[in-house]
């Protein structure tokens, strides 16, 4: 297939550009580098490569031209810097997307594969594993910018038939990450026996999905044609505290853990609890994700330090 990854210089966009090379796909990588190149240089050689904003719009008519399906990655994230950014956040996400489904239309790319957010379930469903039917309850910038999006391509396909795909991630890790999440955060301040430094008490739980089970749901998700939006989680819940004892021990660390009241401006994006459910991804492809956090946490140790 010929395959658009807007975004494709990131964490996530780098790992699936890399896989879809290995499979013969002829991919073409646009992105900002907002953020640095996280594609590696045997990838970065064999994609076609732009530099350029997803609020272009003749660029991105450009570089979908001929393709099967657009991976829409490109966005601004990370706590902070969407607390400090709104505006660009939800500009990069409404514009993008509009730019992203009218070069779609214009070029009859069949197929759009959103990165949505398991941020959009905010404080719904305290209770419960989410699930997509869980009524959602977005606060923040980009999480609001993410539900307008899901709804405006499942419109877009009720309208024009084009084949979408929301993905809500949730907590994706892995190596060659950079240090807005936090778990390359922990292991940055573990490896260098400095204070971990959790936000709240450090009960509040996260779903953690590795990267390369991250890619492969993308993967078999390019097979299935229609209007969903799935949940991409590992289905396990973990305590943040929990989180930063497993880095202290995959790094032997001698790091203490200090717990700080979280930053007024982060207030919207703490939630207490959140895990996820992965059966719907499963009754589409007979796949859900099943890398362990402390088997994910060793990989990361072994591609990240252990030269
Ligand atoms: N990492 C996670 O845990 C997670 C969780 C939920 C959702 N997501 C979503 O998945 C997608 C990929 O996330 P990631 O972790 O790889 O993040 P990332 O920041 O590593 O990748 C995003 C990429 O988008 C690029 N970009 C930003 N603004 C751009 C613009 N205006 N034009 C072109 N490129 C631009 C950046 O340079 C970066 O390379 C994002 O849409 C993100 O919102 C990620």
């Amino acid at each position: 297939m010929k395959i658009l990854i807007t975004g494709g210089a990131g964490f996530i966009g780098s790992n699936l550009a890399k896989r879809l090379v290995s499979e013969g796909h002829e991919v073409t990588v646009l992105d900002s580098l907002l953020r640095g190149n996280k594609l590696d240089k045997e990838t970065y050689s064999k994609v076609n490569f732009i530099k350029g904003d997803v609020r272009d719009q003749d660029l991105i008519i450009k570089a979908s031209k001929g393709c099967d399906l657009i991976f829409h990655f490109a966005a601004v994230l990370g706590v902070d810097i969407v607390a400090d950014n709104p505006v660009e956040t939800m500009d990069v996400e409404v514009i993008g997307t509009r730019n992203v489904v009218e070069a779609a239309e214009l070029n009859n790319v069949k197929k759009i594969m959103y990165a949505s957010t398991s941020g959009i379930y905010g404080h719904s469903a305290f209770e419960t594993t989410l699930s997509e039917e869980v009524l959602v309850d977005p606060r923040t910038s980009y999480a609001m910018a993410k539900r307008y999006n899901e709804i405006y391509l499942a419109s877009h396909h009720e309208e024009k038939g084009v084949n979408v795909i929301s993905l809500r991630f949730f907590n994706v890790y892995g190596g060659n990450q950079d240090n807005r999440m936090v778990v390359p955060r922990f292991f940055e301040q573990a490896i260098a026996n400095e204070s971990i430094t959790v936000f709240g008490s450090g009960n509040q739980t996260r779903d953690f999905t590795y990267i390369d089970d991250t890619v492969e749901a993308c993967v078999r998700l390019m097979n299935i044609n229609g209007s969903h939006i799935v949940n991409i989680a590992n289905e396990e819940e973990w305590r943040i505290e929990d989180l930063a004892l497993k880095i202290k021990k995959v790094t032997d660390s001698s790091s203490d853990i200090i717990y700080l009241e979280a930053p007024k401006k982060r207030y919207d994006y703490e939630v207490e609890r959140r895990v996820g459910s992965s059966d719907k991804l499963l009754a589409l492809t007979g796949y859900k994700p099943d890398t362990d956090l402390e088997t994910g946490l060793g990989l990361i140790y072994k591609i990240n330090y252990s030269k």
